[in-house]
């Protein structure tokens, strides 16, 4: 390992239909996935609704901003809910990968005609691209309720995502954003291995989030998903032989064909690493995941103490 630059490791990111079958491979594992799905769908989009204080005009639309929204799968749980409530949704995509937005727009075929109350507008952009984009043009839209699930940490500068975003929300809106806590595994990876950390692939977690907010006295809370067990299994991760072990280990490297490109010594460490962290059970190795969501308000009322955003 002393001559092998670690530097010269490529982001997951420089792949964009690698890195989809990383997290495909890595789902298959969450055996939790429909339980969080019916969590999101009733728990976290009671707690948005609760949240929004939006009155529209006659026939008005609600506007939701859509960042990174990937498949659209967790994004689907929330807009049905607001359907119920507000039955014209306007909603801006961005994502700057074609796959995933063409998976989403799969989606909501399969969905109709459940989203029928929702129009689309997509943007092929990171968020950084929609912002100059939108800034250029004089498009200074706001959004009753804008989500950024699992993407902020692609984005060069958090803080200033944070704020561009907020600032498009309308008052009575609602900012959520989903993101691991450090109590997540991956993330505990991250933050040991530092690996092919670029712009693009910063070391965020949800204490980042709140600390900004907490900056910049914007209201927030945190919902965390029911602690059952949220782990996974990675016991192939140590099977030379195995293609899908070989994806999960690039996805939680967050490396570009780990396995294939790492001497054996640093295989090693890191799969030492992985055992350091990880349960058995029946046999198997597991890792632990921990995600949270935390929604930041913005209240009608004028501000008279100064803070940001009341
Ligand atoms: C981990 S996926 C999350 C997808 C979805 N939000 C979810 O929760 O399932 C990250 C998504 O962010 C998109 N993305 C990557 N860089 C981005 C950026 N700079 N701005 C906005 N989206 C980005 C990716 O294309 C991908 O669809």
């Amino acid at each position: 390992m002393e001559n092998f630059d670690v530097n010269k490791l490529q982001s997951l990111c420089n792949d964009v239909d690698h890195y989809i079958l990383c997290t495909q491979e890595y789902e298959k594992r969450v055996a939790w996935l429909p339980d969080y799905m019916k969590w999101v769908n009733t728990y976290l989009a009671t707690q948005v609704l609760d949240k929004l204080d939006v009155t529209l005009p006659e026939g008005g639309a609600f506007r939701h901003l859509g960042v990174g929204s990937g498949e659209g799968v967790v994004e689907y749980q929330l807009l049905s809910r607001i359907l119920n409530k507000h039955p014209s949704i306007h909603n801006t995509v961005i994502d700057p990968s074609s796959k995933q937005v063409d998976l989403y727009k799969k989606l909501i075929k399969e969905k109709a005609p459940a989203l029928d109350g929702v129009r689309y507008d997509w943007r092929l952009q990171t968020l950084g691209e929609y912002q100059q984009s939108s800034e250029e043009s004089g498009d200074n839209t706001k959004f009753h309720f804008i989500s950024a699930l699992y993407c902020l940490y692609y984005e060069p500068d958090m803080d200033a995502a944070l704020e561009f975003l907020y600032s498009r929300l309308e008052p009575g809106g609602v900012l959520l954003v989903g993101m691991e806590t450090d109590s997540c595994d991956m993330i505990k990876i991250e933050q040991h291995f530092q690996f092919a950390q670029d712009d693009m692939n910063q070391f965020f977690c949800t204490r980042d989030i709140c600390a900004y907010y907490e900056k910049q006295r914007i209201p927030y809370l945190v919902c965390n998903q029911p602690d059952d067990q949220r782990d996974f299994d990675i016991t192939d991760c140590f099977d030379d032989a195995s293609d899908e072990g070989a994806l999960v280990l690039d996805f939680l490297s967050n490396v570009l064909h780990f396995r294939q490109t790492v001497p054996p010594s640093l295989l090693k460490e890191f799969r030492d690493y992985l055992k350091k962290l990880a349960t058995l059970r029946d046999g198997k190795v597991f890792l632990y995941y921990d995600s949270a969501y935390i929604l930041a308000l913005k209240n009608k009322v004028p501000n008279i103490s100064g803070d940001a955003g009341l």
